[in-house]
């Protein structure tokens, strides 16, 4: 497996992952159909990939030649980042949240953050701590459980 810079060739892949990714959400977390129909349409359309990515830095995982997961940055925050999920598992995950931590301590951070509503276990499992917990304040998940959780980066 390869994580590289994402282009926008890649946007059909990230688009079809990130789909796969809700549609599994929704049935793990028992999203209603009004907020599944909500989070496909606001975020993984290509046109909402297209638009949702264009203030990120974005690498994605290839293997085989297929684009199997993606991580976005914004700054020091994890923007995004989905697996599909036939790859999940594998440590793809970790080595997407590894390159973009990577580029969080380039772009000359030593802490990194993200807001969590679906996968705050995967993020304390990689080193983060749970700094707050809130509830989705809008969007398709508005009132839903949200944790936010950062991570000191260092070199080693
Ligand atoms: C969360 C996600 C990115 C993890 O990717 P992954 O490739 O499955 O994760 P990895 O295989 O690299 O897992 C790394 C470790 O975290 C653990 N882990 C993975 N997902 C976890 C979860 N949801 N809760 C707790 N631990 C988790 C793994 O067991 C593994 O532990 P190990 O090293 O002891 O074996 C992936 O499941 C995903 O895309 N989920 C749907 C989208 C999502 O929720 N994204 C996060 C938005 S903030």
């Amino acid at each position: 497996m390869i994580v590289r810079t994402m282009l926008e060739a890649d946007v059909p892949a990230v688009a079809t992952i990130t789909s796969d990714c809700y549609r599994a959400l929704a049935r793990r977390e028992q999203y209603t159909t009004d907020e599944l129909s909500a989070l496909l349409a606001e975020c993984a359309s290509e046109e909402a990939v297209r638009r949702r990515y264009r203030g990120f830095a974005a690498f994605v995982a290839e293997q085989d030649d297929a684009v199997v997961g993606v991580v976005a940055i914004e700054r020091n925050e994890v923007a995004q980042l989905f697996v599909s999920p036939v790859f999940q598992g594998r440590g793809t995950g970790r080595r997407l949240l590894a390159a973009a931590e990577a580029a969080i301590m380039n772009s000359g951070c030593r802490t990194s953050r993200v807001w969590s509503a679906s996968a705050p276990g995967f993020y304390e499992k990689v080193g983060y701590g749970v700094t707050e917990k809130r509830v989705c304040a809008g969007g398709p998940l508005k009132g839903r459980p949200l944790v936010v959780l950062d991570k000191i980066l260092t070199r080693d």
